[in-house]
């Protein structure tokens, strides 16, 4: 039985775009393949893949990813919105993470946030979650400890990570973006 998948997707802006190529079908295969005794054990490489190939994972992937394993839809969206680094829309080309756990926060990670969102030019829609520009450019949101927590405020942006991100440094970051 498919269950119809609507909550926790507020978050979602559709159905992916792009082929299913015979190599993400390979990659995908091989992945299962790692998982003999259950292959629903391979539920998270397959969502990692998923997000990677397709930049975000909507009910496109939770439908091919539940078809793939025989699990249930819901048990696939389940994990989506419930790990921080699975996302339901397309973030910005850069994207940006604020660590806002305790000593972060006490180190002025508000303010850092504040200082991005302004730069970027960035409304919030009132939900929890990455909130992207409209050219598509910059996403912003916050996360939980980034585990450099003696250099707060602590800041991704993509894959780099940056210490002690006053209001200055978050501007220096966004005008270094190219
Ligand atoms: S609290 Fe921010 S890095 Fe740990």
């Amino acid at each position: 039985m498919s269950i119809p998948l609507h909550a926790g997707t507020e978050n979602c802006v559709g159905p992916e775009k792009g082929e299913i190529t015979p190599a993400f079908e390979k990659q995908s295969d091989e992945l299962v393949s790692r998982y003999p005794v259950s292959k629903r054990s391979a539920v998270l490489p397959l969502l990692h893949l998923w997000q990677e190939t397709f930049g975000y994972i909507g009910p496109r992937g939770v439908e091919w990813i539940a078809k793939k394993l025989s699990l249930q839809e819901i048990q696939v969206l389940e994990l989506v919105t419930f790990y921080p680094w699975f996302r339901q829309k397309p973030y910005g080309k850069f994207h940006f993470r604020v660590c806002r756990t305790l000593p972060c926060a006490l180190g002025g990670a508000g303010k850092t946030f504040a200082a991005l969102q302004k730069l970027m030019n960035l409304k919030s829609d009132g939900h929890e979650g990455a909130m992207v520009s409209e050219d598509g450019r910059f996403s912003l949101e916050y996360s939980e400890c980034l585990a450099s927590c003696g250099t707060a405020p602590v800041v991704l942006r993509n894959d780099e990570f940056y210490e002690k991100v006053d209001e200055k440094r978050a501007s220096d970051l966004v005008t270094g973006c190219r």
